[in-house]
């Protein structure tokens, strides 16, 4: 029973929808009438400006991360805590605070990931932070990013095991279904990748001159 109550507040933390709430109390606008209609750090930073998006993307991140952190403070052992990140994510995509509809999954992943294995999440970031450099798009480097981050979790455990330990099977399964759903989260973003109109960001090797 305590398990099930945990994983119910780990779909509400991640139900917090952060950009919406920010976007509402302090800048009287909805984030999701504006920009690329997505209620995560990336349109917040676009609509809301640096500071909200910062704001957001750390919100965001906390979320996965002390929704993974349930079990550890509550001295449950018997469940796996990635389950309680996945429930984070479930509820960051569909936040019961916001008519179920929200964010692309990414940051709460991240959350999950910094909650499970900080160093792992350490190295996710560069990853990701490389994508972006490469790509100037977060959506594109964010789907790049989460193969490039399951395909380590499988030879990470043997040519570095300092960032992962071991052969970790679960969350290897659970990033691949993470990143299934971010591409499918992403499909107007692949729609506007395709035909060259997609969002670009002033960092990196491709920004808009
Ligand atoms: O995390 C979402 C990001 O990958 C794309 O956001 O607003 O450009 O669709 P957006």
């Amino acid at each position: 029973m305590k398990i099930i109550i945990l994983l119910v507040i780990a779909y509400l933390l991640g139900s917090i929808p952060s950009g919406v709430w920010i976007g509402k109390l302090f800048f009287k606008k909805d984030i999701r009438q504006f920009g690329s209609g997505n209620s995560g750090t990336t349109n917040t930073f676009r609509v809301l400006g640096k500071k909200a998006g910062i704001i957001v993307l750390l919100m965001d991140i906390l979320k996965g991360t002390l929704a993974t952190s349930l079990p550890v403070i509550f001295h449950i052992t018997t469940i796996n805590p990635l389950w309680f990140g996945v429930c984070a994510i479930l509820g960051h995509t569909f936040p019961i605070f916001a008519g179920f509809k929200g964010g692309k999954a990414v940051a709460t992943s991240a959350g999950m990931l910094l909650g499970y294995q900080p160093l792992f999440f350490i190295y996710s970031t560069v990853l990701f932070l490389i994508c972006l450099f490469i790509t100037s798009m977060v959506s594109l480097a964010s789907m790049i990013a989460a193969v490039l981050i399951t395909l380590s979790t499988f030879f990470i455990p043997y040519i570095a095991p300092m960032i992962l330990e071991k052969q970790d099977w679960l969350l290897t399964i659970i990033a691949i279904c993470v990143t299934t759903f971010i591409f499918y989260r992403h499909k107007d973003n692949i729609k506007r990748i395709k035909n060259g109109t997609e969002n670009k960001v002033p960092f990196g090797l491709n920004k808009p001159k």
